[in-house]
């Protein structure tokens, strides 16, 4: 397994050590347009933390983080794991809106754990929900929390990838995001100018919001993320937090009907990352535990096998917790789902 992951990565390797090397004589990254690297390259094969650290505090939604897991996922085969991690809950609420080091150091050694097994991490901001309800009222806060990440990640290798947020949604949307997001940029990129940060649309990262998203042109290490649910009616089915609960029972048999809205809604982020000339990341997509095992098996090797096909990196959402691929209470892999993500992982190996 180690072999199939050392040696599927050779172009991103050369491509990173060329761009090292032209950062390195002094040539920008800005002029770097035209030699794009895709999102498989960057990304490859990744697998999302959920509800560990994006919980309010570690802990509260029944799961902690488990010191084996690094070593567990790099061995199935992966290449990426995806932190959310709320930090809104952990930072002071007056100026200097302080994170509290011991939370921060907690993540940092989470991060470093992952890093020692080569995986690439991309760590976010996850749950900021005041800052989606009042983004005017959040701003100072927000940029303030990404100074201190900024600052605490500076020396972090090149594998570690920045996500200032997470879903922006409700009233933070259109233009005040592209805006929010330059200004979040403007205080990353001085202590991180060739490190790759991702974003991705308002409306919660759904494709059908991509046409609003804007890069700054001049910024040529961004990563277009996208969040893939569809149909809602089918991964979310019998999910608690999502009012009124959707029916359970329904299928997704792979028809020719659901293969076409699928590659329907592909082409639309294939057709904004060529223009944007942007590299593509789908840094969630699942089906929640109450679906259909074959179903969401099915589900999940159809949304895997095109990011594959159209050169996209890709993290499955999520583990550990429902829509998990893991088992937290035996440890052991949750086969089909494994298979539908590696096929020729080796479910027992731990
Ligand atoms: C949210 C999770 C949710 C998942 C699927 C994520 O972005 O943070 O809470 O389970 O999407 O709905």
């Amino acid at each position: 397994m180690l072999s199939r992951c050392t040696c599927r990565l050779p172009v991103s390797l050369t491509l990173t050590s060329i761009l090292l090397a032209l950062v390195a004589v002094g040539i920008p990254s800005t002029k770097l347009h035209g030699q794009t690297p895709n999102g498989w390259e960057l990304l490859g094969r990744g697998v999302n933390y959920g509800n560990m650290l994006e919980a309010p505090t570690e802990g509260e939604w029944g799961i902690r983080f488990d010191d084996r897991w690094p070593e567990q996922i790099r061995q199935a085969g992966f290449d990426t794991v995806r932190l959310p991690v709320r930090w809104s809950t952990h930072t002071d609420t007056k100026p200097p809106y302080r994170i509290d080091p011991a939370f921060l150091e907690r993540v940092q050694s989470i991060i470093d754990r992952n890093l020692q097994q080569n995986l690439r991490v991309v760590v976010n901001l996850h749950h900021y929900e005041e800052l989606f309800a009042d983004p005017q009222g959040h701003r100072e806060r927000f940029l303030a929390i990404w100074k201190q990440l900024s600052e605490a990640f500076q020396s972090a290798p090149p594998n570690l990838y920045l996500e200032p947020l997470n879903e922006p949604h409700d009233k933070l949307q259109g233009e005040l995001w592209n805006e929010l997001l330059v200004e979040v940029l403007s205080v990353i990129r001085p202590k991180h100018p060739d490190r790759w940060v991702v974003a991705g649309p308002d409306f919660w990262s759904n494709v059908s919001a991509l046409p609003r998203l804007k890069f700054p042109e001049n910024d040529r290490r961004l990563i277009v993320t996208v969040h893939y649910y569809m149909p809602f009616a089918f991964t979310h089915q019998g999910a608690p937090w999502n009012q009124p609960i959707l029916p359970t029972g329904l299928n997704w048999d792979g028809t020719a009907q659901q293969q076409k809205a699928m590659d329907d809604d592909f082409q639309l982020v294939i057709d904004w990352a060529k223009k944007a000339d942007r590299p593509v990341y789908i840094g969630e997509f699942g089906a929640f535990e109450k679906a259909p095992t074959e179903s969401r098996a099915r589900w999940t090797q159809a949304v895997r096998e095109r990011c594959e096909k159209h050169q996209m990196g890709w993290s499955y959402w999520e583990l550990a917790s429902g829509f998990g691929i893991l088992d937290p209470a035996t440890g052991r892999w949750r086969e089909p789902l494994l298979k539908a993500l590696l096929p020729s992982a080796q479910p027992d190996g731990r």
